[in-house]
């Protein structure tokens, strides 16, 4: 592979900066020799304690057992919104840009603590207490901030799910974590249309009689079902509390959140992650990685209902005390400038978005970037795929006229926060590179028989040494915690991800290697989307693969075998697909179904997956072995009758 030479930093970008290089590898050193020292100098320095913890760091990788921090005691709320009144109060902490362009709003600090200190109360008085997991199915309103804050503000646990997963997928994850109450909304609006998330709400709640209390934002007035007794409006029942609501001081190995994520295997697993590490490393990337500079606006696209949301709107700008912008749309609407009108009209400095969003933003061309200003604009950053380097120049080119650095940056939900980022006045870019790890990051490239790889390579990316936004178990499930993540390769964390390492030391991340897809940023498990087909009578059996897409990255590729008596036709197909919309969402549709007559099977019965992913990828020249297929003949049917030509 050629190697590709940095950009230089950018004037701009290191008079401004927080850290040169020299002062990234000072620290960077520091935080892999004396981690404790490190970590435990960041905690006193970007957070506020009730009471000194008694130890930094505790744990063994190979149990997969983290805990930073225990004994200390802290809350996130206070840390995000009380501790900046007095300074902050009249700072707005979160600009609100709806759908509409039409409608926004700006919440202070003061009016956000009013919100939040409501909230918890309300909660506190349908008998939700520390521990209690709470759901939040909302779209991106800023009440899905004050919801997550109020839990954490009363010790309680949230589950944020995702406004685009069905009544079946809300079902199960208010299930699986047992969650005695809702908070959601009439119906959400994306792109002008309204979606009915009481509705879905209604269906779900059917099948988990443990709720017991839903809260009801009201942002459509849509119609809606109501069940006295369970359900509450948001804007009657808050504001009758009273603002008075002290944050509970709790341990810094406390659980924050439980958030759903998509594995290669099974159901979706709720990742748990806890309160002083989690908090720290949100806020201490939120800070060097963006070069957050007081009164900087800040804005992240990503949603409330995935990890970004999590770490990036909410948790680490405001325990940084920044101005943090929630945007309810989607970025083609009312049309393909509205994210670049956004940043106008908020003089946006700091913007972070998804590759899929620019990829789909680069077809149409370069005018409706140009004809706004974008002047405001300092710093760029990418997350949730590989970012290719037409996208990269793209951004890098038309949108910060060359002037803005780029961070691509390399996490995941279990991560909690930030790992591998280029740090803009320190690093010198290469467009499609995460770069180097973060401070206190050791990543480890791994071979094929678990061996470390020295030097430029390509392998298997694992971490080698604790960090404290480490994930801390699956809820209810820690020994799948060890089996997914630390059993593969004992002594390191396991990520999923393959990647390589150039001559710089930078690394290149090239994707899951695992049963994961990740369409348009959304990690999607095989395993789900072929369970939801096989729940159809007709279908006997079904292998779902990934394979390339120009602006979604990844893309569903569906094989389905029919049982016998049961005829292929375009309605069966549409009834499949709208059976994954159900189960799942319809962000985890199959753009393609083939009906496959027969899978390709070992003689022992597993499915080759390995096989599917070339032929829907359209990669025939090279099928690999095959010597191990129980019926070869099986591999021209297939050939035959593919769709993705
Ligand atoms: O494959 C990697 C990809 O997204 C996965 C994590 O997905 P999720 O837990 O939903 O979190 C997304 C937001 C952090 C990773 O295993 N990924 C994330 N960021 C990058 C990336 N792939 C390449 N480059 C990135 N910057």
């Amino acid at each position: 592979m050629l190697e590709i030479s940095p950009l230089p930093v950018s004037e701009a970008a290191r008079q401004r900066a927080l850290l040169d290089n020299d002062a990234y590898l000072r620290l960077y050193r520091q935080s892999v020799e004396e981690p404790e020292r490190f970590w435990a100098e960041q905690a006193a320095a970007f957070l506020d304690w009730f009471a000194p913890w008694r130890s930094v760091y505790e744990g063994d990788l190979r149990q997969g057992r983290a805990s930073w921090f225990a004994g200390g005691r802290l809350n996130v709320s206070h840390n995000c919104i009380d501790r900046h009144l007095a300074r902050r109060g009249d700072q707005v902490a979160l600009i609100w840009e709806g759908d509409n362009p039409a409608e926004s709003k700006q919440i202070t600090y003061r009016q956000l603590h009013d919100q939040v200190c409501r909230l918890a109360n309300l909660l506190k008085s349908r008998g939700v207490g520390k521990g209690d997991r709470v759901c939040i199915y909302l779209p991106m309103i800023p009440e899905a901030a004050f919801a997550m804050l109020a839990c954490a503000r009363i010790g309680a646990i949230h589950s944020v799910v995702f406004a685009g997963f069905s009544p079946e997928a809300l079902r199960d994850r208010i299930l699986d974590a047992d969650c005695h109450t809702l908070i959601t909304v009439d119906g959400g609006i994306r792109g002008g249309k309204a979606t009915p998330l009481k509705h879905n709400a209604d269906l779900a709640l059917n099948s988990c009689p443990n709720v017991s209390t839903m809260i009801v934002v009201r942002r459509t007035g849509g119609e809606v079902d109501w069940q006295p007794g369970r359900d509450l409006w948001y804007h009657e029942a808050v504001p009758a509390c009273s603002a008075d609501c002290p944050a509970e001081p709790v341990d810094a190995e406390d659980p924050l959140f439980v958030l759903y994520t998509s594995g290669s295997t099974g159901k979706p697993k709720g990742v748990l992650h806890t309160t002083g590490g989690y908090l720290l490393q949100a806020a201490i990337t939120h800070k060097y990685v963006f070069d957050y500079h007081d009164g900087d606006i800040y804005w992240c696209s990503a949603d409330i209902g995935w990890v970004t949301g999590h770490s990036y709107i909410v948790y680490g700008p405001l325990a940084n005390g920044a101005t943090s912008l929630m945007f309810e749309g989607v970025p083609n609407y009312p049309d393909a400038s509205r994210f670049w009108q956004v940043v106008d009209k908020h003089r946006v400095n700091i913007f972070y978005t998804a590759p899929t969003a620019l990829r789909s933003l680069m077809r149409e061309g370069e005018a409706p970037v140009k004809k706004t200003s974008r002047a405001s604009l300092h710093l760029l950053g990418s997350v949730g795929e590989p970012i290719n380097p037409e996208a990269w120049e793209w951004y890098f080119r038309v949108v910060g006229e060359s002037r803005c650095p780029i961070v691509d940056t390399w996490w995941q939900t279990e991560t909690g926060a930030i790992m591998i980022t280029p740090l803009p006045g320190a690093t010198r870019l290469k467009p499609g590179s995460a770069t180097r790890p973060f401070f206190g990051v050791q990543p480890a490239l791994l071979d094929d028989k678990g061996r470390e790889i020295d030097g430029p390579g390509a392998g298997v990316l694992a971490i080698k040494a604790s960090w404290p936004s480490q994930i801390r178990s699956i809820w209810g499930d820690r020994q799948r915690l060890i089996d997914t993540y630390f059993k593969p390769y004992p002594g390191y964390y396991f990520s999923g991800d393959g990647a390589r390492r150039d001559e710089d030391g930078y690394y290149w991340i090239t994707g899951r290697i695992d049963d994961v897809i990740n369409v348009s940023g959304h990690r999607i498990g095989t395993a789900e989307v072929e369970s939801s087909l096989v729940l159809h009578d007709g279908v006997a059996e079904a292998a779902v693969v990934g394979c390339p897409h120009d602006v979604k990255g990844q893309c569903i590729y569906a094989f389905v075998t029919l049982v016998n008596g049961c005829q292929p036709s375009d309605q069966l197909k549409q009834e499949l697909i709208a059976m994954v919309s159900r189960e799942i969402g319809s962000f985890a549709k199959p753009e393609f179904l083939q009906w496959a007559p027969r899978l390709p099977k070992t003689r022992s019965g597993k499915i080759m997956r390995r096989i599917l992913r070339k032929i829907a990828c359209n990669e025939l020249d090279n099928l690999g072995d095959t010597s191990t297929l129980s019926d070869p003949s099986v591999l021209q049917e297939l050939i035959d009758q593919r769709l993705n030509r």
